[in-house]
């Protein structure tokens, strides 16, 4: 992997829970694995009153807390390279505190890359983008500066325009950065590799061979210390408008004709504006909402949704989802991708499940047997791999049929850990390559597609509660796929 170039990374909301539990323990385990540049700084910066060396030891617990063994020298080394500045991110006079730190550590490295990270809740994002830009931290024409952004990127379609025009006035689009972490997971990269890199696979990825896509991305924890956000977001937010629907343009968008980021987020954006809208009147056909209640397993109680802190009372926020899309193209034309996620079900599993069609003419109907489809199943997380299952002649029996599988499991063919999301997309910052990162278009064009849902679901919920903690979610969404004669894998 080649070196990235001198970096400064300020990261706004440095004491925060994201930065604890996953930047700074990605960071550094770049620096272990040598592919952190000889001069590379962060800035942290929150409201917290704190010095640097207070900063340091925040950070070193971290890593000690999310790294398994941390090499000494190399933590010394990464603490050295840390900083800290408290202010208030609401307060414009502050920035130039923080341009002075900045510019100390660019003439000390000869004017490093300048990456400013939002890890903080997005109301602060644009107050921090413009603070940047009147400190003169923004310059335009200046090669050598990147933003990321955390999601929730914007709650629906005016927000997020408005939030991409902002951001646009000061950095280019080749210089920001949002973030969806699904994509930076290796079995989610994983995707185009065995769809392009396979030349039996493609030819039958299409309406002629398959009967339906199914995405399961399942939680077994519920919302937990995040109350307040996930009460005025939602699942629909929080998942699918991002992770989901990242998941479903890899595996359905066309074969790019070369792996240049700006060639794959073409064809991303094109799958995107395939997929049929659904209008408003119709989402109670094409999605089902459900929202967790309580239980109570070996005596201990599981609170309901509406009774986890933060949460309203009476809320009609939705904790579970299924949707039905179709992609109007001529590969797809006419298959349905089934879409579902949710907290607190059954168990923790990504999966996308490919279902083939059925045999044409059943052989063996007289024989009272008839084979059900064959599925490929791209298993995200955890046991990550890959299985295709089969039909064959149950042997000792005289006609019986039967399902196996095939199965690839990357942790019994590599002994490597599979890189951590962010750590393989903080590299790519560094490294100025924007593939695994969403552009404006797809932002928008996912918002576009689910504002009628959520304006839909501003309507009340009188079921809810409607699903068991550790099922597979309410009924509704088995009936929904029961009536296109459909079952969901629950695996
Ligand atoms: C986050 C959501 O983006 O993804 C969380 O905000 C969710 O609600 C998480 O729990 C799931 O990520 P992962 O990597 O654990 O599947």
């Amino acid at each position: 992997m080649k070196l990235p170039p001198p970096v400064t990374m300020i990261i706004f909301g440095a004491t925060g829970d994201l930065a604890r539990r996953k930047l700074l323990p990605a960071l550094f385990r770049l620096k272990t694995l040598g592919i952190l540049p000889e001069c590379f700084n962060i800035v942290g910066v929150a409201g917290r009153e704190m010095d640097d060396d207070a900063f340091r030891d925040f950070v070193r617990n971290s890593i000690e807390e999310h790294t398994k063994e941390p090499d000494m020298r190399s933590l010394y080394q990464f603490l050295a390279s840390v900083c800290f500045i408290s202010m208030d991110f609401n307060d414009r006079d502050a920035y130039s505190k923080l341009y002075r730190r900045i510019d100390y550590i660019d003439k000390r490295c000869n004017y490093p890359v300048k990456i400013f990270y939002l890890a903080t809740p997005p109301d602060y994002f644009s107050r921090i983008v413009r603070h940047l830009h009147s400190a003169g931290l923004t310059r335009r024409g200046d090669p050598a500066r990147r933003i990321i952004v955390e999601k929730p990127f914007g709650k629906d379609l005016a927000s997020a325009r408005k939030l991409n025009r902002l951001i646009l006035r000061y950095f280019r689009e080749e210089e920001l950065y949002r973030i969806d972490h699904y994509l930076g997971k290796e079995t989610v990269q994983n995707i185009l590799f065995f769809r392009f890199a396979n030349g039996i696979y493609e030819p039958l990825w299409n309406e002629k061979y398959i009967d339906h896509v199914q995405i399961t991305v399942a939680e077994r924890e519920g919302i937990g210390e995040r109350g307040k956000y996930f009460d005025s977001a939602g699942i629909l937010r929080d998942m699918v408008q991002n992770h989901v629907i990242q998941l479903l343009t890899l595996i359905a968008m066309e074969p790019p004709v070369n792996l240049e980021p700006s060639t794959i987020r073409a064809k991303k954006i094109e799958l995107l504006e395939a997929i049929r809208p659904i209008r408003e009147e119709e989402v109670d056909r094409f999605c089902v909402r459900g929202q967790y209640g309580s239980l109570v397993v070996d005596g201990q109680r599981i609170p309901a949704y509406r009774e986890e802190r933060d949460v309203r009372p009476r809320s009609t926020t939705e904790t579970f989802c299924a949707l039905k899309l179709f992609i109007d193209n001529w590969r797809w034309a006419g298959v349905p991708f089934y879409l579902r996620t949710g907290k607190r079900l059954k168990k923790r599993v990504t999966e996308l499940s490919i279902f083939y069609r059925e045999v044409p003419h059943c052989l063996f109907r007289e024989l009272g047997e008839c084979p059900g489809s064959n599925v490929l199943i791209l298993r995200i997380q955890p046991d990550e791999g890959i299985s295709f299952s089969f039909n064959i002649k149950e042997p000792a029996t005289a006609h019986k049929i039967d399902t196996v599988r095939m199965d690839f499991y990357y942790k019994n063919s590599y002994s490597v850990e599979l890189p951590l999301p962010y750590e393989r997309l903080l590299y790519d910052v560094m490294i100025a390559d924007q593939t695994l990162f969403p552009h404006s278009e797809e932002i928008e064009k996912a918002w576009k597609l689910f504002d009628p849902v959520l304006k839909r679901w501003q309507a009340p919920a009188p079921g809810f509660p409607n699903y068991q903690p550790f099922s597979w979610g309410p009924r509704e969404a088995d009936d929904f796929i029961r009536r296109d004669g459909r079952m969901w894998r629950n695996p």
